[in-house]
């Protein structure tokens, strides 16, 4: 296990995916019928969230990860830490590859996911990530 996959047993995670279900109930998901909550914890103590927002156009869906970074860009940035993910029954669920991908910028490869194996840190769900540090090397 790496140091970043050691439990915190200060989070959470019930109160955390609370918050993704409460996020999921404002879905717009006409065209899928598949509403999704997010929620992340921030390295400053924030609660970020989301839910996904689809459109008539249907390639131009915003995944529930879109809100939730945005959310987390718009009232301050910051690191996200700890993130889980429901789907419209509120079951934990794994977040898509191009979320991963977007989680990954904002949370690096600690970020901690709950998933239905358990807590795993992004660098399992996206093993060999392309990041910024790509961009400066
Ligand atoms: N969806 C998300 O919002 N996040 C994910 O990580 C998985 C998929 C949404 C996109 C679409 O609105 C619906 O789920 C069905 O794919």
């Amino acid at each position: 296990m790496t140091p970043a996959a050691t439990p915190d047993a200060k989070v959470d995670w019930d109160e955390l995916r609370a918050v993704a279900r409460e996020a999921m109930s404002h879905a717009y998901a006409p065209y899928s019928g598949y509403p999704v909550g997010v929620a992340a914890l921030v390295d400053d103590g924030r609660t970020v969230s989301g839910c996904n927002v689809e459109n008539a156009s249907y390639g131009l869906g915003l995944c529930a990860e879109c809100g939730l970074v945005s959310e987390l860009q718009r009232t301050g940035g910051g690191r996200l830490t700890h993130f889980t993910c429901v789907d419209g029954r509120g079951e934990i669920l794994v977040p898509c590859g191009r979320c991963r991908q977007l989680l990954y910028e904002f949370g690096g490869a600690g970020l901690l996911l709950e998933t239905p194996a358990g807590i795993l840190p992004l660098a399992e769900m996206l093993p060999q990530a392309f990041g910024p540090d790509h961009l400066t090397k």
